[in-house]
This record gives C-alpha cells, structure tokens and sequence, in this order.
C-alpha cells in the first residue's frame, strides 16, 4: 500500500513527529522512504543585497550556509530513521527553491504512495492552525498526504 512515501522534513519538533510515524509505517509496509529538504536564501535578500548595499559573495555564502545545514538536517532525520528501522531503503532529497513547490514538482515527476508531514513548522505565527507549506501541499498535490 505504502511502498514509496515522502517526508519533508524542516527540523522542527512537527517534522520529528512526521519521521516516528513514518519509521513506524515503513516498517509495517517495508517503504523506501524519501527524506526532502527545501532550502532558500530569504527573497529580500536576494532581490535586494547588492543594490542596498549587499554583495554577490555575502548571498553566495549564505547559499553556502544553508545548503550544509539542509545536509545536516537530513542526515540528522534520516539516522533517526534507521535508528528505529535499521533495514529501511532511505534516500534524501535537498533542493534550492520554496517548500510547496519543491515538494509538488517530486510529487509531480515521482510515484509517491503517500507524504507523512508535519501540521506547523519552524514559522513563528502560531494563530494559525496549519503553516504555509503543509497548506500549499493539501491544495497542490494529487497524492494521498498524512499530516502529523
Ligand atoms: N523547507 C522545508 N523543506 C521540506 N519540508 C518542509 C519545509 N518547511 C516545512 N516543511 C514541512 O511542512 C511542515 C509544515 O511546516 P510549515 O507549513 O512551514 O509550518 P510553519 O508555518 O509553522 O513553519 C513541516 O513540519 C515539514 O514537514
Ligand atoms: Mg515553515
């Protein structure tokens, strides 16, 4: 049933939870799992760093920066993974651009069985009951989709 299942992952304590259910499930369905981080340099930076002010080198690093955190981060989550689930099949998939549409366009060119996410993430406006990215997923992708 769940042979191929996505998990985005941010690091917060919601994607932690997406990631014990989904060793869970792996387990129960011997799932190949895909680890996925969306990475981005803030836009105002990027539109407005050089002009104001800003150098191509400064953005450059923060690329840098936040390319070697989204490694971290998924070698974090996926070692969590095989912690629970030692003969599980994981691969991680770390890309430049905005969450919603880095996790549509995988749903879109992969066969995915199901995505496991978290409801809320790292965002700081909690009046909201879901976030931006879990939102952008529910009304984008054509995939069954477990929110955590
Ligand atoms: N940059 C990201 N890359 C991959 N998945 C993400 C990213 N940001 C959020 N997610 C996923 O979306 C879930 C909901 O986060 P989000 O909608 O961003 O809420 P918030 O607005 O509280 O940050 C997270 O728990 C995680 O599973
Ligand atoms: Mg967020």
């Amino acid at each position: 049933m769940f042979k191929k299942i996505l998990l985005p992952v941010d690091g917060s304590e919601y994607s932690s939870k997406a990631i014990d259910y989904v060793a869970d499930l792996a387990k129960k369905y011997d799932s190949k799992v895909v680890l996925i981080h969306a990475y981005q340099v803030p836009v105002e930076i990027q539109d407005r760093a050089v002009p104001f002010g800003g150098s191509v080198a400064g953005i450059v690093e923060i690329e840098n920066y936040l390319l070697q955190c989204g490694e971290r981060l998924l070698e974090k989550a996926s070692s969590g993974l095989e912690e629970r689930y030692p003969d599980i099949s994981i691969a991680t998939v770390l890309k430049e651009g905005k969450a919603g549409s880095v996790i549509e366009e995988s749903v879109e060119n992969e066969d995915y069985d199901l995505i496991v996410m978290g409801r809320r993430g790292l965002g700081a406006i909690r009046s909201y009951i879901f976030g931006s990215v879990s939102t952008y997923v529910m009304h984008h992708c054509k995939c069954p989709l477990f929110i955590v």
